[in-house]
């Protein structure tokens, strides 16, 4: 009895923080509402359509969103083309597993349909990217909508992504800067479940005529990656075994030494963070749990409202 009141109280501190932190910048889970009442299973429909044509797309899709909230706020930046006076994020090297643009237009043009001028790029996005994850076999959240776009994309300003050669003491830092602890952390590297990287971001880790192969790697997986990147610099290989499943096997990759990014690995051999990756790789529950939550705090970064954007008609121009 006294337990279960606790727990009830628990679980109602923990509504009010979560709704304190929903209010505090106006996003809402029916912020469109009967404005606009099927732009979720509009969205969820046509990146169900993609994936069966390619699956590797769920990956381009989980990417891209990441990419938009860390580079400016999640406020669809990393839509935008470049144009003959602006070089736009998407043009950064930092760009190459993006994919998906295609998707993100389509869904778009079906909600412009619907409710014309309402639903912003940066929405689509955010709701894509869960949708990519529940339809690859991931854990289902909700999105809390009502973000507008951005009318800035600087390739510039794609600095501030994190690049693969953070050790994991670097990347509690960088994440921590945008308000996410260690844990948070690892759950988002967890996204690394599906997709793959290419030998120009993680070459630098094998063996060759100046240095030894990373230690941190196991040597039958240095090999494996040798072999792989004899054939050239944009030959890519799957950060696990299951590339286009939302799993936990990325974890218990690591616990192999078969992490394909320094930064990868990294999570492992830190004693930081290396306890959560084994909770992850045994627990996948518990992944997909802090996985759902740490996205739906992501999606919240920086997020512009109301006059500080715009509604974008087409998601590649500003209005
Ligand atoms: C990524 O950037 C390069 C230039 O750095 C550009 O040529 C390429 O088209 C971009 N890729 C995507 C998917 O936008
Ligand atoms: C991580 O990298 C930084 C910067 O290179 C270095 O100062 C630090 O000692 C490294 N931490 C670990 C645990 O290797």
């Amino acid at each position: 009895m006294v337990m279960s009141n606790f727990l009830e109280m628990l679980l109602l501190v923990v509504l009010i923080a979560s709704r304190a932190i929903l209010r505090s910048n106006a996003l809402s889970l029916d912020y469109y509402g009967a404005r606009c009442p099927f732009d979720e299973p509009i969205v969820r429909n046509t990146v169900n359509r993609a994936l069966q044509r390619d699956p590797t797309l769920a990956a381009g899709l989980l990417r891209m969103h990441f990419h938009d909230c860390f580079v400016e706020g999640c406020d669809g930046s990393v839509l935008i083309d470049s144009t003959k006076d602006n070089t736009a994020e998407k043009d950064s090297p930092a760009n190459l597993s993006l994919r998906g643009y295609e998707v993100v237009d389509e869904a778009k043009q079906e909600v412009e349909k619907q409710c014309p001028g309402l639903v912003s790029c940066a929405d689509i996005l955010a709701m894509a990217a869960r949708d990519a994850v529940l339809l690859s076999g991931g854990p289902l959240y909700d999105v809390p909508k009502g973000r507008k776009d951005g009318r800035r994309s600087k390739i510039e300003d794609t600095i501030n992504l994190p690049p693969p050669i953070l050790n994991a003491s670097q990347l509690i830092k960088t994440f921590s800067q945008h308000g996410f602890s260690a844990q948070e952390m690892v759950a988002l590297a967890g996204g690394h479940t599906l997709g793959v990287a290419r030998c120009s971001s993680f070459k630098g880790r094998l063996s060759d005529s100046t240095h030894s192969a990373d230690p941190t790697m196991s040597p039958d997986f240095a090999k494996t990656l040798s072999s792989t990147c004899a054939k050239g610099d944009n030959t890519e290989a799957p950060f696990d075994p299951t590339r286009n499943m939302f799993d936990n096997a990325y974890f218990v990759t690591l616990q192999r030494g078969a992490g394909l990014l320094f930064s990868d690995q990294a999570l492992f051999v830190s004693p930081k963070t290396r306890g959560i990756v084994n909770n992850y790789a045994m627990n996948q529950a518990m992944f997909f749990f802090d996985f759902s939550q740490a996205m739906v705090r992501m999606g919240q970064l920086d997020v512009k409202e109301d006059d500080e954007g715009e509604v974008r008609l087409n998601c590649r121009r500003i209005n």
